[in-house]
């Protein structure tokens, strides 16, 4: 009985090492470990033989199984590994060739000048100590909306329109959730930074559209005021147009902060004397911020007693428009080559 069971044990020990797909395993456990097995059926036959020797085939029929099973795991193992080393050797392919038939434009692939002023705007608000988080474009309700101190029912939620998911989400509306989100996860004192894609249920013409790209801001501290908002705004403009910027403040509504504005520059097309870019009044909308409400700082588990912030939210697709003379937000999201090969 134990050179039968010792002969099987050789004989799966081969087999597995022999074995040269994950599929040719399996056919071998089946084989030898299986229902139907060769060491099963041995070990069923052992109903024949007396009770001391029926242990001691037991213990040796358990140790073999062990061995098979780990023989198997190595097997696995080396055969993934030679798989990966294969898939490097022969499935390679060199990305900076043209496909085949085609002539090469000369032209290389770049970023979209949206990315390209997210990411420069990123680099500036990252040099002042914020920290650059992520959020989902489909969001919750309460991230989008009731923990920005807007409840269903609210008016304000008819400001801003939206796309709703079967499941009762919503494509985010602004940036300004993520504000929620980070407050989650990090301890005040902080300051963050959300870039992203928004949605609105619009009616689209040459300055709005459906589909458009904000970056939040927001700032946790101490005694947090509205001059500390102003000089970071400032600074923020004057690194993006590499001069210095005059603002101003308009009292705005928005449920999540109070007060609430909305903050102008000085068109530098025309220096303020009015023209049509600036619709003849010398400013150009900029953004929305205010110091943020009680409320919001509740939600986000920060006392605000102790704590208070502002925030703000900018677009991005109209600075771009204003930076580079584009006169319809459309090209955007458009594709078009001729748009795009511009910058
Ligand atoms: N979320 C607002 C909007 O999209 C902008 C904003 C952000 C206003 C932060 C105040 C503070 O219109």
């Amino acid at each position: 009985m134990k050179t039968k069971l010792k002969t099987i044990r050789d004989k799966a020990l081969s087999a597995v090492s022999a074995c040269q797909n994950i599929n040719e395993i399996e056919d071998a456990r089946i084989k030898f470990l299986g229902r139907k097995g060769e060491l099963t059926k041995i070990l069923r036959s052992l109903s024949s033989i007396t009770s001391e020797e029926r242990a001691a085939i037991g213990q040796l029929s358990n140790q073999y199984k062990r061995e098979i099973e780990s023989a198997i795991e190595l097997r696995k193992d080396e055969l993934s590994k030679k798989n990966i080393d294969m898939l490097l050797r022969d499935e390679w392919i060199d990305v900076t060739l043209n496909p085949r038939g085609t002539i090469s434009t000369g032209r290389h692939g770049y970023l979209h000048p949206l990315s390209q002023t997210q990411y420069e705007i990123e680099d500036i608000l990252t040099s002042m100590g914020f920290q650059i988080l992520d959020g989902p474009e489909a969001e919750t309700e309460y991230y989008n909306f009731e923990a920005l101190n807007i409840p269903e029912f609210h008016p304000a939620r008819d400001l801003q329109d939206t796309f709703w998911t079967e499941d009762g989400n919503l494509l985010r509306t602004h940036t300004s959730a993520i504000q929620i989100r980070g407050m989650e996860k990090m301890e005040p004192p902080f300051r963050i930074a959300g870039p992203g894609r928004v949605f609105r249920y619009e009616a689209t013409d040459a300055s709005h559209e459906h589909t458009f790209y904000q970056i939040e801001g927001m700032m946790v501290d101490r005694e947090i005021s509205v001059s500390h908002l102003i000089y970071v705004m400032k600074e923020i403009l004057k690194a993006i147009f590499k001069r210095s910027v005059k603002v101003r403040l308009r009292p705005a509504y928005y449920p999540f902060v109070e007060p609430g504005f909305d903050l102008d520059f000085n068109c530098m097309i025309c220096e303020g004397r009015g023209c049509r870019v600036c619709k003849h009044t010398g400013w150009i909308e900029f953004l929305g911020c205010g110091l943020v409400h009680p409320n919001v700082l509740k939600f986000g588990n920060i006392d605000p007693e102790q704590w208070s912030g502002f925030a703000f939210g900018m677009g991005l697709n109209r600075l771009i428009m204003m930076r580079y003379g584009i006169n319809d937000i459309r090209h955007f999201m458009s594709g078009d080559l001729r748009f795009l090969y511009q910058f």
